[in-house]
């Protein structure tokens, strides 16, 4: 999770964007990650220093801002990495979904902690209904909707609330901060289609990034 990208051999990891207000939350999640065992208690210390970020003005590039026409997740929705951890245990991206757009209905598969740095998202929240052991369906129902403004945040504690879209309801576009304990872009998940009550696999890669052949 702690590597800071010194070796620039590998350029598509590390900080992708270097900044000292990103490498400060990053510093701050690996020193929870080493002292914290629990996840909980771990998303939760790292409150503080995620509100810093989104707080801050300044630190995210205006490349980094930017809707992608060629969006692996569709809608013009741009997915940035900021800081990749070369195992895969851990990334900073930021995710800007243009006016009215919506990413799928997707999961994470790992804790974290996702805020609104710009704009304004609604947050639409899925509960399962089936046990899962059908990889190809699933049984969902939607169990909330919030809408989220810049500044505000939330943490994720898969499988609780892991499942959900995210829509764009500002005038502007909206820029999100994901902070996740995988190699979010690049690791298979899963979209949902609710109607139909199907599951198919999804990765969405990084706009900025290639995801490493392996890992397909
Ligand atoms: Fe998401």
């Amino acid at each position: 999770m702690c590597d800071f990208g010194h070796d620039r051999s590998h350029a598509h990891f590390g900080f992708l964007a270097d900044h000292e207000r990103i490498r400060a939350l990053v510093h701050e999640t690996c020193r929870a990650a080493e002292h914290i065992g629990d996840v909980a208690a771990r998303v939760e210390a790292l409150r503080p220093a995620f509100a810093r970020l989104l707080a801050a003005d300044g630190w995210l590039p205006d490349a980094f801002a930017q809707p992608d026409v060629k969006s692996g997740m569709g809608g013009g929705i741009g997915q940035y990495a900021l800081y990749r951890a070369e195992d895969g245990s851990l990334c900073l991206f930021s995710l800007v979904i243009p006016t009215g757009a919506s990413t799928p209905v997707h999961d994470h598969l790992a804790w974290g902690v996702i805020g609104v740095y710009r704009g304004r998202q609604e947050e639409t929240i899925y509960r399962r209904l089936d046990d899962g052991q059908d990889s190809a369906r699933a049984r969902l129902e939607v169990a909330r909707r919030q809408v989220v403004g810049a500044g505000e945040f939330y943490t994720l504690l898969p499988p609780i609330d892991d499942i959900h879209y995210v829509k764009t309801v500002s005038e502007e576009p909206s820029v999100s901060i994901h902070l996740l304990a995988n190699d979010t872009a690049c690791v298979w998940r899963h979209r949902f289609d609710p109607a139909a009550g199907t599951v198919t696999a999804f990765r969405s890669g990084y706009s900025n990034a290639p995801c490493p052949a392996e890992r397909t």
